[in-house]
């Protein structure tokens, strides 16, 4: 089966067609970071216009050597995420639905940062592509926007477990990076500078929020603070970049990984996937590889460029959780989450 995935959540316009819920056929995503990197961040007027731009011609190369006729189902993110980018995508996806008469599923963006794991994609990766995440299994949440610990006993129940209660982990690294003078988006930025650090020894010490609150929430803004007060202060030089990079990517690491162990724990998961933004970064891939396999868990994360927003998740979490939609009333949901949370 065949399924069409369109993610315009909000400045990733991606199109993408795949089969059975893992095989990528095609996969386009346009960006409008280039535009956003002046301001520092997503402008959400400049992301929803360039949405109105790219969808048609992200869609058409998408499809160019399908003949539509072979795609069963349409899917499509319907949050959450900025209303004006998302309305470009579900509009575009019902209109598509009801021209070609095909079913249509509408997918909660953060399902599709966790079906991610499930695309094989890398031709040279068809050894690790043997193996699929099983169940039940804890999902690690980490984009710009969210930060989310999900427990899930198969493709159909799953549970929200706790989230940050600030700042969002991808937020967190491209703040820091702004307080460093480092470009958007933060998080390539920081990991990049904190390879420089190469003696990884410091008198400097960040806190670890939560580290021990014995709960699956998060906060950052802590850590963020201590950072920017850190940068601000007399100690501080330009050639401690590197040092304070490598730190605070240290602690938010050892935090995210610590509670998603004690959460695969308590919950007896055999695997552990994560998904988002900030699972491209190799710090967090290394040390949950490492924990995960010192305590018997299965560790997955996507491709790193199936980390970033795309259509091909969309169109994986729709293949799995097949809800059909009304073409006619499915609505953009800007705030959606998890129905416990
Ligand atoms: O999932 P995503 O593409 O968009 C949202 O749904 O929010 O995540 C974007 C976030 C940004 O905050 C960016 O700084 C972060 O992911 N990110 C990274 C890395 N690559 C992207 N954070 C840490 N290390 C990276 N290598
Ligand atoms: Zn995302």
């Amino acid at each position: 089966m065949r399924i069409l995935g369109v993610e315009s959540t909000c400045d990733e316009t991606g199109a993408a067609i795949v089969e059975d819920g893992k095989r990528l056929i095609s996969s386009v995503v346009a960006s409008s970071l280039k535009l956003q990197k002046e301001f520092g961040g997503v402008v959400p007027e400049i992301a929803a216009r360039e949405q109105v731009k790219v969808i048609i011609p992200v869609l058409k190369k998408s499809l160019q050597k399908i003949n539509p006729n072979s795609i069963d189902a349409i899917a499509v993110a319907t949050g959450p995420g900025l209303v004006g980018s998302l309305l470009v995508g579900v509009e575009t996806a019902k209109a598509l639905a009801f021209a070609w008469n095909k079913p249509l599923i509408g997918v909660n963006h953060l399902l599709g940062h966790v079906y991610a794991n499930w695309l094989e994609s890398d031709k040279k990766q068809e050894i690790r592509n043997k193996r699929r995440p099983e169940f039940p299994l804890v999902a690690l949440i980490v984009s710009g926007g969210h930060t989310d610990l999900l427990y899930m006993q198969n493709h159909k129940m799953h549970s929200w477990l706790g989230g940050t209660l600030d700042d969002a982990a991808g937020e967190v690294f491209d703040k820091v990076a702004r307080v460093m003078g480092l470009g958007y988006p933060g998080g390539p930025e920081i990991e990049r500078v904190a390879q420089n650090f190469k003696s990884q020894i410091s008198n400097v010490k960040f806190p670890k929020p939560m580290m021990g609150s014995g709960d699956f929430n998060f906060s950052f803004s802590g850590l963020k603070t201590a950072v920017a007060n850190y940068v601000k202060s007399a100690d501080f030089t330009r050639d401690k970049i590197p040092e304070v990079a490598w730190l605070f990517q240290e602690s938010i690491v050892d935090v995210l990984v610590k509670k998603t162990m004690a959460a695969a724990k308590i919950h007896n998961a055999k695997s552990i996937v994560v998904g988002g933004g900030v699972a491209a970064n190799s710090q967090l891939r290394s040390v949950m590889e490492d924990e995960g396999s010192d305590k018997n868990f299965d560790v997955y994360f996507p491709d790193k460029k199936l980390s970033i927003d795309n259509g091909a998740m969309i169109a994986a979490a729709a293949w799995w959780q097949q809800d059909i939609a009304e073409p006619l009333t499915l609505q953009a949901e800007p705030s959606l989450y998890f129905s416990n949370q």
